[in-house]
């Protein structure tokens, strides 16, 4: 239920945001370098910006370095612009401009790790693999109450491994949106909205009066 209830709520109430409008691995790809470490509405009008002056992953791949750090100007950590320049060349020059279709191979794209491998595999290609970024890793750890630090390898492959169940028999792409959607917008770090939870009756958490206390962080 958990899945079905998620995405009922997540196509009533999702934020229409231009990179939930297309397949196209490589505007997905885009989106996910921008926000990584960038908020939504900081990210947007950066990708408005790429896709605009760079269509394809050809024309970004042949622009030169100067005019894609001139576009990022502002995003901070010029390191992730200059890598999504290099990893736009190498899918160019090394994949012939089409970006891996599955889960195992975008991980070896430069800047690509689990959480947006998983994310352009399910968004583009509509493999069910669970896109588990801080938000996600929030609404799991709290709905089912798992007290164990979300830090830890072993409990993120746990986490993993649960969320893939989960998500079998569902469309992956919604699903992981909608995963990730509840806890940016209901599932907050603090004051969480647990009234307005499609699935609050079923959390572990809520039930036990310990969501403020999940998720754990062993390190600090
Ligand atoms: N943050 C990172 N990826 C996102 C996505 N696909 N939608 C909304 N926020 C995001």
């Amino acid at each position: 239920m958990f899945a079905k209830k998620i995405i009922s709520w997540y196509l009533k109430n999702k934020r229409d945001l231009p990179w939930r409008n297309t397949d196209n691995p490589y505007y997905i790809w885009l989106s996910e370098i921008i926000l990584q470490q960038t908020r939504v509405q900081q990210g947007l009008p950066y990708y408005e910006k790429f896709v605009e002056n760079f269509k394809t992953v050809e024309a970004l791949a042949a622009a030169n370095e100067g005019e894609v750090l001139r576009l990022w100007q502002g995003l901070g950590y010029y390191s992730r612009g200059r890598n999504l320049h290099k990893t736009a060349q190498v899918v160019v020059r090394e994949y012939g401009g089409r970006f891996p279709d599955n889960f195992k191979d975008l991980q070896k794209l430069k800047g690509v790790g689990r959480y947006t491998a998983a994310a352009i595999a399910s968004f583009a290609f509509n493999e069910s693999v669970p896109a588990i970024d801080g938000n996600a890793l929030r609404v799991l750890t709290r709905f089912f109450e798992i007290f164990d630090p979300i830090d830890s390898p072993s409990v993120q492959k746990n986490i993993f491994d649960i969320a893939t169940d989960l998500m079998k028999n569902v469309d992956a792409g919604n699903y992981n949106q909608a995963v990730m959607e509840l806890g940016a917008t209901v599932c907050t770090p603090k004051n969480p909205n647990c009234e307005e939870c499609p699935i609050n009756i079923e959390c572990k958490a809520f039930e036990n009066k310990s969501v403020s206390q999940i998720p754990i962080k062993a390190k600090k």
